[in-house]
């Protein structure tokens, strides 16, 4: 199984602050955004991450990922997506890398509370999302499901009178053939290849089953929320449930980075001496 963060996108619901920062590497309490999605495909034992990012802050995202966990044996490679095209886009772009292997994507701004390993490691062949139920449907994409043995029975794009209140997250599984279905598809009226359509190929042959998701589940895309899952992450001790290799992997970062900003110090210093 192979991971995708989708993690490009324009982020305007966030302006001004995109307008300095990609959305995925503002912080999210004591940590950039992209490190709660990155911890749900580790947690889960995905060793293989590609991080697809918008142009602008590709530097950002290397130098702060780049070789970051490749000591713990999990591999991340970066890919742009010249503009935003929608997110069935990311398995156009992920094709190479997925290898004919099924994949997990998870949206770069979905922060999710639910370990996943179980999901991803019993799922053979099809489409597998996830369900959380929420007060607000009429939001999000809903499914509605017969719970008896998990079979998808609709699935909607934010409708005015939902069939049920359960909301799809961003995180979702595919077997290989959804890079051939993505290729496929027409953009919608807003001009975007949408998710919801791969949901629907892989429903018309009976081939997506859905879990229900427990634990927390936000999207950080608005100002509100953006703020309340900082405080979410604050007042659960949120990230002290962070896999050890990546706690590791960021105390490992820090400590590099105060050593070469303590020699560049030094070193500015002996310049002013000489000067
Ligand atoms: P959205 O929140 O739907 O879009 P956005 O991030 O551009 O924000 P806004 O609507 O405020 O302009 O995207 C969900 C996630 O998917 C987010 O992590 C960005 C990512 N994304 C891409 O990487 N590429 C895309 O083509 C799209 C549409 C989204």
């Amino acid at each position: 199984m192979k991971g995708i963060i989708l993690a490009g996108g324009t982020g305007t619901r966030l302006l001004p602050l995109t307008a300095v920062l990609t959305k995925q590497l503002l912080p999210v309490y004591d940590r950039p955004m992209i490190f709660y999605p990155l911890n749900t495909l580790v947690k889960a034992g995905i060793k293989d991450i590609l991080i697809i990012v918008a142009p602008e802050y590709s530097g950002s995202y290397l130098n702060l990922l780049g070789s970051l966990l490749r000591p713990f044996g999990i591999g991340l490679s970066f890919m742009v997506q010249k503009e935003p095209r929608g997110l069935a886009d990311a398995f156009i772009l992920g094709e190479d890398f997925m290898d004919d292997e099924a994949v997990t994507m998870i949206l770069g701004d979905n922060i999710l509370e639910d370990d996943f390993s179980e999901a991803i490691q019993t799922f053979e062949k099809g489409g597998r999302i996830f369900a959380k139920q929420v007060t607000d449907p009429e939001r999000f994409g809903v499914v509605e499901f017969d719970s008896q043995n998990n079979k998808v029975i609709s699935i909607e794009e934010k409708p005015t009178v939902p069939k049920s209140d359960f909301a799809i997250p961003g995180l979702y599984i595919f077997d290989n053939r959804v890079c051939k279905i993505a290729k496929q598809l027409k953009p919608s009226e807003r001009g975007e290849i949408e998710i919801v359509d791969l949901f629907k190929a892989y429903l018309a042959s009976d081939e997506l089953d859905v879990r229900i998701m427990q634990g927390a589940f936000f999207d950080a895309g608005t100002i509100d929320a953006l703020l309340e899952v900082s405080n979410y992450v604050k007042n659960n001790n949120f990230n002290t449930k962070f896999h050890p290799d990546i706690e590791k992997a960021l105390e490992a970062y820090k400590t590099e980075y105060k050593r070469i900003a303590s020699i560049q110090a030094k070193s500015k210093r002996s310049i002013d001496l000489m000067s």
